[in-house]
């Protein structure tokens, strides 16, 4: 396999996603969201009327329900036991719920596992780009390319809330600092700066330059 990986980790609404898909897209490369993921595996939880905040039991079932990745970057995809949920993750009640699910050990080990195969996967062809929060430190800590995404919590409220379709900027604010907060202080795989990553404050920056300098990133370690 001569393929590449790239790890991108960073805050919540830093601009991870769409600087992943137009990176990925612009060099050929496979997308896989792993926030997704943890999503998903959020959605189905509590369509079994599970309490998220009951980790024993979130833990016992967390291996129940199959969740597909689809990773073309033009058009990244996710399926729980064979439905399409991409809409249904994006809801607030999932997005309420997500940090504490993401806190289970029983969750990280089971999508952790997922993850390394659509790698595996990924690097059998040009490679693959892979977004989170513990790509760089635990996934995939021997990419070569690691990169460590933040962003003003204004700026990233601002931006949150506009591609929700004008949303209320300080709840989405409010939001996005609850969950940086959380993913930030667990004891399992906290957000943190991996090993070797390049740190990137994307604030004053557009989108395409942030990809432009993604892409160089990668091209120079080609
Ligand atoms: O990236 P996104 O905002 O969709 O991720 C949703 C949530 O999933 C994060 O707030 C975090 O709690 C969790 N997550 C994680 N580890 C990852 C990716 C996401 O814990 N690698």
């Amino acid at each position: 396999d001569t393929g590449i990986v790239v790890a991108v980790d960073g805050t919540s609404g830093s601009g991870k996603s769409s600087t992943c898909r137009a990176v990925a897209s612009r060099l050929g490369l496979r997308y896989l969201d792993t926030g997704a993921m943890y999503r998903a595996m959020t959605w189905w939880i509590l369509e079994q009327g599970i309490d998220v905040h009951e980790a024993s039991t979130v833990a016992a079932r967390s291996g129940e329900p199959q969740i597909v990745s689809g990773t073309d970057p033009s058009g990244p995809t996710i399926h729980v036991d064979g439905r399409d949920v991409g809409v249904e993750i994006r809801s607030d009640r999932v997005t309420g719920a997500v940090s504490p699910v993401s806190t289970v050990p029983e969750v990280r080990a089971r999508l952790v596992d997922l993850q390394r195969a659509e790698i595996a996967a990924g690097l059998q062809g040009a490679g693959i780009v892979v977004e989170g929060r513990d790509i760089g430190s635990v996934v995939a800590p021997e990419a070569p390319v690691k990169l460590y995404l933040t962003a003003d919590p204004a700026a990233r409220a601002a931006r949150r809330a506009a591609e929700e379709g004008g949303s209320d900027v300080a709840a989405t604010e409010q939001s996005l600092r609850s969950r940086d907060a959380i993913d930030s202080g667990r004891a399992v795989s906290p957000l943190t700066m991996a090993e070797g990553a390049v740190h990137l404050d994307t604030t004053s920056y557009t989108l395409e330059e942030v990809v432009d300098q993604v892409v160089a990133l990668v091209e120079a370690q080609e």
